[in-house]
């Protein structure tokens, strides 16, 4: 397998997020974030991580996109933290924060590197949180005046844009379990939030596109394949609810399709939450739909679990040995399976795998790491997207989480996902055998 297997056109490049890299929590006007406050809060984060200073993206980007360059990567997707930009959420803009990003995108246009931004990956200005969050209606202006101000400073120069990160992880983990920020939880809370993420995506995506010229508008789907634990109707039923849930939750309603409750009845909850327009203003023609897969499921129907009826059968539960740092399945075909299909959805534009990857617990010997996992891993899921391509699905671009280990959320430091390794200490980097051999294979 080689670069040009994929064709000319195809899209290679690196992901990253502002919080779990850039440090510099309150440098230059910053507002706190609502991940800045639960890391605070006891017994939310493995070990009490934080990411008070992270990667130190916020200092040291020259070095890291310097590396990008090295590495032959083409495009940088990185995130922008809306409390840098609007420190209280609305408001008075904090103009040293703008001057960050934009310096981060001169930047990579120097280096050749393309810039492809996430309006909204997590990390909401926390006085947002205090008036409701994505559970108040109000968050659709308060993102309009943040987008507006983001594109009307670097849409100039920015040409590639994504509206939401992962909507089913942040309203599910932030609004429903609790285990991510805000750290709300049930479905009084779940319910708007996803409501109005979903809203968030064709409202948000219709600005950009009246407002940027030439821009190339998508936003970003976590997904994983689902398996039945058997093939008794009862486990067979509760794949379909799960998958309604992992998976069909936000696209469906972007495609014109509406929420899909007539697979996972509990969903009807929703409907509380639209006022009259919703149903027409939901969908939204994406340049591109960014899908970000790592593993599949293995779902069996449980009475224990209220409203989905249905749970999660853990790798070690099924014997299998071949599983990451996160606790999660090595299972190359579900990247295929997931591209096949939101392929299969009519009028669906094209795709771009925005993240891809894996945490192993990496060592240092010697200034090298020889995260040979981790590069399997990269060349079995891509050779699978290349046969999902050979097969006439439409994907025209693949990104890999992450440029550098960072902050892992719920997880801190212990997931390790980079190309380049971080030494949290000193700071330092260095290049782990993945990151060579992606580096190689981008320069065929
Ligand atoms: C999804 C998220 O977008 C990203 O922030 C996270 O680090 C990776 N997947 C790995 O869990």
């Amino acid at each position: 397998m080689v670069k040009g297997d994929f064709g000319p056109h195809f899209e290679w490049g690196v992901s990253s997020a502002a919080f779990q890299t850039e440090g510099a929590w309150d440098a230059e006007g910053k507002g706190q974030s609502i991940w800045d406050v639960f890391t605070t809060q006891k017994g939310k984060i493995k070990d009490a991580h934080h990411a008070r200073t992270a990667c130190n993206f916020y200092q040291g980007y020259q070095e890291d996109i310097a590396l990008i360059r090295t590495l032959n990567i083409p495009n940088f997707r990185f995130s922008i933290a809306w409390p840098r930009i609007f420190p209280a959420g609305v408001g008075r803009p904090n103009p040293k924060g703008l001057d960050f990003y934009s310096r981060v995108v001169d930047r990579c246009l120097e280096q050749g590197i393309t810039p492809w931004i996430t309006l909204y990956h997590w990390d909401l200005p926390q006085s947002l949180q205090e008036k409701g969050g994505w559970a108040n209606r109000d968050i659709l202006s308060w993102m309009e005046d943040y987008t507006a101000y983001v594109i009307r400073n670097l849409g100039d120069r920015v040409k590639h844009w994504m509206v939401l990160n992962e909507p089913t992880v942040f309203t599910g983990a932030g609004y429903f379990f609790g285990v991510h920020a805000p750290g709300l939880t049930g479905l009084r809370n779940f319910f708007p939030a996803a409501h109005h993420a979903a809203m968030a995506m064709g409202r948000i995506g219709r600005l950009m596109r009246s407002e940027v010229i030439d821009a190339r508008v998508g936003t970003t789907f976590s997904c994983s394949s689902i398996h039945p634990a058997s093939n008794r109707y009862r486990d067979e039923k509760a794949a379909v609810r799960a998958d309604a849930l992992i998976n069909r939750l936000f696209i469906e309603p972007i495609l014109g399709l509406g929420y899909p409750v007539s697979d996972l009845k509990a969903l009807a909850g929703i409907e509380k939450y639209m006022q009259a327009g919703d149903e027409k203003a939901l969908p939204f023609d994406f340049d591109f739909i960014g899908i970000q897969n790592y593993t599949r499921e293995v779902v069996a129907n449980s009475i224990f679990v209220p409203y989905l009826r249905a749970r999660l059968v853990p790798p070690a539960r099924r014997n299998v040995s071949n599983i990451t740092a996160m606790g999660w399945e090595v299972y190359p075909a579900a990247i295929y399976e997931m591209i096949k299909k939101f392929n299969s959805y009519p009028n669906m534009p094209k795709l771009i795998v925005t993240e891809n990857g894996a945490a192993f617990a990496d060592t240092v010997t010697g200034g090298q790491v020889k995260d040979h996992d981790r590069t399997q891993y990269l060349k079995d899921h891509l050779a699978q997207v290349l046969q999902a391509k050979r097969d006439g699905f439409n994907v025209q671009g693949y990104f890999v989480w992450t440029l550098t280990d960072n902050f892992e959320w719920a997880e801190g430091y212990h997931a390790r996902f980079g190309l380049v390794h971080v030494d949290f200490d000193t700071q330092q980097r260095i290049v782990k055998d993945s990151g060579k051999w992606y580096g190689r294979f981008l320069s065929d």
